[in-house]
């Protein structure tokens, strides 16, 4: 790229002169008038040299609290360093992507010509090489181009499980823009019909075995869809859909017609299940996926040598995005499984040679909870890439599973404040520099936990947290730059709830994670809470998050959610544990000793139930919305309910009677 190099050159100026900027900012203004000063007598009154003088001089600014921040920077540098070279990569890449329209099939075309005989996408379905993904997806993409649909049209993909066949589909219909909805498979009813209403699709591609669930929904469905099923299935009268599999077989191979789509247009929608509400449909463009990848794969040292195992789903961010990216952008061979198995994890580790996986926090746990095997260390995981493992159990893991670094990340599907914990700091999700913040401005700010209002100064601008202080992540949003744009919702109103204005300085606007974090001195980031995740009980505030940390901590390997129930006639919401006890032998007394020594009285549960087995969604979590509306009637649940009789300080069983009572008033808590 001649001429942009000079462009270049300029820019690193520019962040120099910032860099000396933050410095002298760092020490304030009174300071660096105060060593101008001293030079000046130094030199002049006392005749010294030049350079005795600035050896002086930087010996009293290391002397008065600079070596604080010298101490950080050494710390911090080769960190900082191997960062910037992604995030100058980044930058370039996406400049000539945007010049020349790349978009993610066209990476993927390219991938597919370095190596067309590697095997691509593996499974125990099967195995499809680079060149034999790249035509299936050009069938699918020259099928649909004849069928009608055009750029900008939205086809919902209904899949269970994961199968190789996937992210051809996606990927063909991106060949001619069309934008693919990953639905979540796992949905039913109102939530289903409102995953596809709300990606305004205009057909659904699904497997057969999701026939039932979607006739059961097809009169909610707002567009008149043409229904594709993927493979063999039982006459349907409400469906009929189109067989795919024929039609697909007829299609031919060459790519599809040209069709111009920009490098930051859409590529896919993403559905994210907020704690409230229905799921929402988060937009992944082109320049997205391709940085999220790059980011993530760049900072965990993976090459297209590495063969990468994702049990995750594929309609997620992290199976689906950074997971799959890795094969399209790197050319690493994909192997995925239909459903995560922990008994399965490491043999098929061994028997496809991965060298990556990925993880979310369940599935750590539930690793560590099966029993040793000589299998935990014969296989060849390096790294392993994803979110949600718990600081507790982050060291446990790599020392009985020999994982050399944990990449946890830290990406919201549709924000722009992705961070990755690059060199396995225990417990950090991600770091923001801070030698040049500015090159990446990512940041936590202070605000009301009451109110939920951000704090801000005289100039009403938001006040940063200090490290050690809790504070909202939140990421500067520049238009027109593709790695700080927030992209956003299909809808418009749900987008404008996560934008707030005068965050880094007056006019601006930055994206607002509701994720509360802690930033070390280093600018390491640690998880503390999700703002949404706190009820109030007896006037106070509790966290969900920590008492669930003190739970799992204490029950260690079972599964176990906190959330707020309402209770007639009470103020606030009681705290509800719902712990998951197939086994039942979860000893009650202790764990009482636990939350009492640990919790203060009011963020203790109010109520326990004992869950034999339950419904978790495909990202592995128990679904507290639906617990918390199910409340702790004995009426309506089957489960054990236990109450807290506030005289004896012990969980007692929860009756039919002891409820009624405790909606009268009769029993208090
Ligand atoms: C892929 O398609 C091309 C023509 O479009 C054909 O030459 C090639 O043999 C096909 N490869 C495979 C593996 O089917
Ligand atoms: C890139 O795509 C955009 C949007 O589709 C189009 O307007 C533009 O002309 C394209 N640019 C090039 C260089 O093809
Ligand atoms: C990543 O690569 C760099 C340079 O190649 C190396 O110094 C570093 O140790 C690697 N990190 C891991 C975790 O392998
Ligand atoms: C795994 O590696 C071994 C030894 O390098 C090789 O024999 C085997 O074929 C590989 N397996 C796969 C599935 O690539
Ligand atoms: C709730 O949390 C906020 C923020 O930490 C705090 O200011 C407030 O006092 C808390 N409320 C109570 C009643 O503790």
């Amino acid at each position: 790229m001649p001429g942009s190099n000079s462009n270049y050159i300029f820019r690193i100026a520019q962040s120099l002169s910032r860099t000396l900027y933050s410095v002298i900012d760092n020490m304030s203004l009174v300071k660096c008038g105060v060593f101008f000063g001293l030079g000046a007598i130094l030199s002049y009154g006392f005749g010294f040299s030049c350079q005795i003088t600035t050896l002086l001089i930087i010996a009293t600014y290391l002397a008065t609290g600079g070596w604080k921040f010298i101490w950080v920077v050494i710390n911090t540098l080769p960190r900082d360093a191997k960062a910037l070279k992604v995030l100058i990569k980044l930058k370039l890449a996406t400049k000539n992507h945007i010049q020349n329209n790349i978009t993610v099939p066209m990476i993927f075309t390219k991938t597919a010509k370095k190596h067309p005989s590697k095997p691509c996408l593996v499974s125990e379905e099967g195995t499809l090489t680079f060149e034999e993904v790249e035509n299936l997806s050009n069938q699918i993409a020259n099928y649909f181009y004849q069928a009608g649909y055009r750029k900008g049209d939205v086809v919902a993909l209904c899949f269970t499980e994961n199968r190789i066949q996937y992210v051809c589909y996606w990927l063909g219909l991106a060949k001619i823009g069309v934008v693919a909805a990953l639905i979540n498979y796992n949905q039913r009813d109102v939530a289903l019909s409102h995953s596809i209403n709300a990606a305004d699709s205009k057909a659904i591609i699904f497997t057969p075995d999701l026939s039932d669930a979607l006739a059961d929904v097809a009169s909610q469905i707002q567009n008149k869809v043409v229904f594709y099923c993927t493979g063999n299935m039982s006459p349907n009268q409400v469906l009929s859909p189109v067989m795919l599999q024929s039609e697909l077989a007829r299609s031919p191979t060459y790519p599809p017609p040209a069709v111009k789509v920009g490098y930051t247009e859409k590529l896919f929608y993403v559905f994210t299940s907020g704690t409230t509400g229905l799921p929402k449909a988060a937009i992944i463009s082109h320049s997205r996926f391709y940085y999220m990848t790059v980011g993530a794969t760049s900072l965990a040292n993976m090459t297209e040598k590495d063969v990468v195992y994702d049990t995750l789903p594929l309609y997620h961010t992290a199976g689906g995005v950074v997971g799959v990216g890795s094969m399209i952008v790197l050319g690493c061979t994909l192997v995925v499984r239909k459903k995560f198995s922990a008994s399965r994890f490491w043999e098929d580790c061994i028997q496809y040679n991965c060298t990556a996986a990925q993880y979310i926090g369940e599935i750590c746990r539930y690793l560590l909870a099966t029993p040793a095997k000589p299998t935990d260390n014969q296989h060849k995981v390096k790294v392993m890439f994803g979110n949600g493992l718990k600081p507790e159990i982050w060291k446990m893991f790599q020392d009985r599973f020999g994982v050399k670094q944990m990449g946890e990340f830290y990406g919201a599907t549709e924000g722009n404040c992705n961070t990755m914990n690059p060199d396995n700091t225990i417990g950090a999700v991600g770091f923001t520099t801070m030698i040049a913040p500015f090159l990446y401005p990512i940041t936590l700010i202070r605000f009301n936990k009451d109110t939920g209002e951000y704090l801000r100064d005289r100039n009403g601008i938001c006040i940063k947290s200090k490290p050690g202080e809790p504070g909202e992540l939140v990421g500067k949003i520049v238009k027109g730059d593709a790695l700080r744009e927030f992209d956003g919702y299909v809808n418009r109103q749900a987008t404008d709830k996560k934008v707030c204005p005068d965050v880094f300085k007056k006019g601006d606007l930055a994206f607002l994670t509701g994720d509360v974090l802690i930033m070390d001195k280093f600018g390491y980031f640690y998880f503390q809470d999700r703002t949404g995740d706190t009820f109030r009980w007896r006037g106070e505030n509790v966290s969900t998050y920590e008492v669930e940390s003190i739970i799992s901590h204490h029950i260690q390997l079972k599964d176990s959610v906190v959330y707020g129930v309402e209770v007639k006639g009470l103020e606030g919401k009681a705290g509800m544990a719902t712990i998951v006890d197939e086994h039942k032998n979860l000893d009650l007394l202790s764990l009482t000793k636990a939350l009492q020594k640990s919790l203060p009285p009011y963020a203790r549960p109010v109520f326990i139930r004992l869950a034999s087995e339950v419904d978790t969604t495909g990202t592995h979590k128990l679904k507290k919305v639906d617990l918390a509306k199910e409340g702790f009637n004995p009426n309506i649940i089957k489960d054990n309910l236990y109450y807290m009789n506030s005289k004896t300080q012990q969980y007692e069983p929860l009756t039919v009677q002891v409820y009624n009572d405790i909606c009268s008033g009769k029993i208090r808590l």
